[in-house]
């Protein structure tokens, strides 16, 4: 393996920076959180980072002033600070695309000014904002009716991966800011039986269907849309005429919208320079705004711009996606952590581990770097969890005494919100729980705790607690519009600072396209039993299998 990377700069795992962390690592391990909080018992209030409304607890990680010293090195020294601001700037990061990756200027203020290839794209990116505004307003006002001239009460939204995580997540999570009038769904599975659960209790006549495909070539959308289609013009019993009132479309590609038989004046337009992943405060959030309204939703994109502004501008010591990304390094890289759990104790918060999952392990889950090397260190990790409590009672048993090393993000807020009325006192109790575990994670109970409690001594090591289990705690205030895009811009820029330093492409994904394309070949096999050329033995024979059951 070469020691340097196409730049002439060495490989990471051979950077000073890299070696350094490992010795410091190496000092380091043995070393319980217990001592750490001992020796220096102000972690719990030095170790804290405000951005915007979000307070950052990060005293219960496995780290030092000097880790955090070198991490901050090794973040300088990999050129993180230049491709980030080379990002900002419209230059094509995404290498082996050859896009700018630009999603932070769909949040930018009308005037700001960001080029690609010479050309400010703001005006642009506001000029669909104000057609999504205007079409959402007229959607929730009743103004814009359906072919027989009833009005709209049903929005299902169509769309996979990043044109269906991010809203779906963001309408769970701000239902409480929704026209309650409104019922909004989410179909994405080309499994049937999620279009027909989202339709099977709606009028045609009330429901509008929003296509939402960056491509507009993604078969399960495109089938799921084609079906739509059908049903509705089925159920109005009407000719594509009726189309227009029923259907429209947020997507890059004109031309496979019309070719579907959608009008492009009904077409939400967005950009190349925005990954499916990073698309939804983009046309793709348009099911959102009709939810939740447009100023809501400006202060969506408001909340996200905040903490792009705190990445582009704060200092490395300050900076609080940088921070988080460097943990993910540090665990990933000298403590062999495999996955991240991040778990929100919020119930509006249930998809956002979802969302997360796709904006993180679509992003980083390459093993080659952007020179197409193969990778020495790990790169991103398994992204999972649910709501904090129902986890509770599920796996956090593993968390608390299982063998793994699970970095964990614990994510609450101080008050509920308002709409709860009298069942709002029973967020003290969930908060209590929130707290609880982030101790109880980091300090565990030894065997003399243990033995204190007249325990029997067989018994104590199945009562022992090891703790030394790393958190960080992100406290709001509130879950808002604001603070939703708050949360969302943190764990993007997070993956971007990790992608930065693993020398990877983090805004491709070509790790989708293998299973996309031999799908494409199975299937006349299923239908037809047609005999696909390059089957493997075992596929082959789960064909055969499949189409005896099936009755073929
Ligand atoms: O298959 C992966 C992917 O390309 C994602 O990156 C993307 O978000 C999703 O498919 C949907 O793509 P599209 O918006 O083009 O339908």
């Amino acid at each position: 393996m070469s020691e340097t990377n196409a730049q002439g700069t060495p490989r990471l795992d051979r950077r000073p920076e890299w070696q350094a962390l490992a010795k410091h690592g190496g000092e380091l391990s043995g070393t319980h959180l217990r001592d750490l909080f001992d020796r220096d018992p102000d972690r719990g209030s030095r170790y804290t980072l405000q951005v915007g409304d979000l307070h950052l607890d990060y005293s219960k990680q496995l780290v030092t002033d000097e880790t955090l010293r070198l991490l901050r090195e090794l973040a300088a020294a990999t050129g993180v600070f230049e491709l980030r601001d080379a990002m900002f700037a419209g230059e094509r990061i995404n290498v082996t695309e050859n896009r700018a990756v630009l999603h932070t200027a769909l949040r930018a203020p009308q005037s700001a000014t960001i080029a690609v290839d010479g050309q400010n794209v703001v005006p642009a990116v506001h000029a669909v904002l104000y057609k999504m505004t205007v079409f959402a307003d007229r959607v929730r006002s009743g103004e814009w009716t359906g072919h027989t001239g009833k009005r709209i009460r049903n929005v299902v939204n169509i769309g996979i991966g990043g044109s269906d995580l991010g809203p779906a997540m963001a309408y769970e999570a701000l239902r409480s800011y929704t026209d309650r009038g409104l019922t909004v769904r989410f179909v994405s599975n080309v499994d049937g039986a999620d279009l027909h659960e989202a339709v099977r209790d709606l009028d045609p006549a009330e429901t509008l269907f929003v296509i939402a495909s960056k491509t507009f070539t993604t078969i399960e959308t495109i089938t799921n849309a084609t079906s739509a289609k059908q049903w509705l013009l089925g159920g109005l019993g009407a000719g594509d005429e009726a189309v227009a009132k029923h259907f429209v479309a947020l997507s890059t590609n004109a031309e496979k919208v019309a070719e579907f038989g959608i009008d492009t004046q009904n077409m939400f337009e967005f950009w190349d320079w925005v990954g499916g992943r990073y698309s939804f405060d983009s046309a793709i959030g348009l099911s959102l705004m009709i939810a939740i309204g447009a100023e809501a939703f400006r202060s969506m994109l408001a909340g996200f711009h905040l903490v792009d502004e705190h990445f582009r501008t704060a200092p490395p010591e300050h900076n609080v996606p940088l921070l988080l990304g460097l943990l993910g390094v540090w665990y990933g890289g000298f403590h062999d952590a495999q996955s991240h759990a991040v778990l929100p104790y919020s119930h509006y918060l249930s998809r956002f581990t979802a969302y997360l999952q796709q904006l993180d392990m679509e992003s980083n889950g390459k093993s080659v770097d952007r020179d197409g090397k193969p990778v020495d260190w790990q790169t991103g990790p398994v992204v999972w969890g649910t709501p904090g409590t129902n986890g509770q009672h599920a796996y956090y048993q593993l968390l608390h005494q299982g063998t793994k090393l699970i970095p964990a993000d614990f994510i609450g807020f101080a008050r509920p919100l308002p709409e709860l009325g009298p069942l709002a006192g029973q967020h003290d109790l969930l908060m209590a729980n929130f707290f609880a575990q982030t101790q109880a994670l980091a300090f565990g109970k030894t065997p003399d705790e243990v033995r204190a409690e007249g325990v029997p001594e067989e018994l104590v090591p199945h009562k022992t607690f090891r703790g030394n289990h790393p958190t960080s705690t992100i406290l709001a205030t509130e879950l808002t519009p604001s603070v939703l895009g708050q949360l969302i811009a943190l764990y993007e820029h997070k993956v971007f600072v990790q992608g930065a330093i693993w020398n990877i492409d983090s805004f491709d994904q070509w790790g989708v396209e293998l299973g996309k394309v031999l799908a494409k070949r199975v299937e006349p096999a299923l239908t037809e039993g047609a005999d696909v050329p390059g089957l493997d033995p075992s596929t082959k024979a789960l064909v055969a299998k499949y189409r005896e059951l099936r009755g073929r």
